[in-house]
């Protein structure tokens, strides 16, 4: 499959993060839900390559029936595959849990398409690293890198982190096929994005920490930074509903991204409340939450993202994300409350508004027997 730039100079990538699909999607109206977000959404974006972020699929199934696995999988990307857009999937650490990674990438890729595989060498860490040129709308040249990195599973030993990372041999490996990138792309580091499931630590420095006042809309870290609470840093956007569960130690990832030069922006899973997004380091990260109704979320909340890039500016992107209730759209699986407040924030800010009300309400009524008692009893 050769990804390329349109004629309009444009290519667009659509995000669909930890959808978390379960074998009674035939029936439950949660697969309605997220299946009605992916139709508008390709509707509305009409993009040139779908992205899945891990965490698609329940793998328990394929232990007990390969074919019914496959089946859901398939239900779960047919808005995408019946309008003939490809669509590239990573594994997320839900992928790992029973053991059969290598069939379930092979499953992936044995669908019309759909893009996952391992490119790197069998003794490398992994079982899905890949990357994906998107070529010149000629079609003569990759100007674009797409990286696809499988971010493992949690950490074996849970005493010293509790998610793993991404290994020192991935990231050696990625080295290498960068510097290949490099000579095709005249010397100079290609314009690339990174995806993978698990965010790096570094999201850490897209928050600060939350002064006491703040604490009603704060979250706490994650793990070794639980004894923290943090809310978004100026200058990035987007919700903050949890501490993101990135591993707590540091393989230097990031820090790899930095010395190969190219990489403009990574984009991550597996945390399924937040959404935020902002710059580190001259390197944008932004945090994608679930586009399904499976897992734990917050009300119509779900979402998706467009990342838009252009031959011509091949060092810019435009991205834009979009909710469920955004497109119009009326939720069957949720309750009225879900609904309505949606999130711990707009939670609290129901609290205090219904808390400001009664105090209000409380004093207009004892001003007026106040003034009452005066007129007339005095
Ligand atoms: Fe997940
Ligand atoms: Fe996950």
């Amino acid at each position: 499959m050769k990804l390329k730039f349109n004629n309009n100079g444009k290519f667009k990538i659509l995000l669909f993060g930890d959808i978390h699909e379960h074998t009674d999607y035939k029936t439950n109206p949660k697969f309605k839900d997220m299946n009605k977000l992916m139709n508008a959404a390709l509707d509305e974006y009409k993009p040139d390559l779908c992205v899945l972020l891990g965490d698609n699929c329940n793998t328990d199934i394929y232990k007990e029936s390969p074919e019914k696995f496959k089946k859901m999988l398939c239900a779960v990307i047919e808005p995408i595959t019946s309008r003939k857009i490809p669509v590239a999937a990573i594994l997320g650490n839900h992928e790992h849990d029973n053991g059969f990674e290598d069939e379930i990438v092979a499953v992936y890729n044995s669908i019309d398409g759909c893009i996952m595989r391992n490119d790197a060498p069998p003794e490398i860490t992994g079982n899905a690293n890949f990357k994906e040129f998107v070529y010149s709308s000629d079609g003569k040249n990759p100007v674009f890198c797409l990286w696809f990195i499988d971010s493992n599973n949690c950490h074996e030993n849970r005493d010293i982190s509790h998610y793993d990372y991404v290994h020192p041999d991935q990231i050696e490996w990625f080295e290498k096929e960068c510097e290949k990138n490099k000579e095709l792309n005249g010397g100079k580091p290609m314009p690339s994005f990174v995806f993978q499931h698990t965010p790096v630590p570094e999201e850490y420095e897209l928050l600060r920490k939350a002064r006491f006042w703040e604490l009603p809309v704060a979250v706490r870290g994650y793990n070794t930074k639980k004894g923290t609470f943090y809310v978004g840093k100026k200058g990035t956007e987007g919700y903050v509903g949890e501490g993101p569960c990135s591993p707590d130690v540091n393989s230097g990832q990031f820090a790899s991204w930095k010395k190969v030069g190219g990489i403009l922006g990574a984009f991550f899973g597996h945390d399924h409340l937040n959404d935020f997004w902002g710059y580190h380091d001259g390197i944008f990260m932004a945090q994608h939450k679930t586009a399904g109704f499976r897992a734990y979320t917050d009300g119509c909340r779900s979402c998706v993202r467009l990342v838009t890039i252009d031959e011509k500016k091949p060092g810019k992107f435009e991205h834009e994300l979009k909710r469920f209730k955004q497109f119009g759209l009326k939720s069957e699986s949720l309750g009225p409350i879900l609904r309505t407040i949606s999130d711990r924030q707009s939670f609290w800010l129901h609290v205090l508004g219904y808390a400001a009300a009664a105090v209000g309400g409380v004093a207009i009524i004892g001003l007026i027997i106040k003034i009452l008692i005066e007129v007339f009893g005095g």
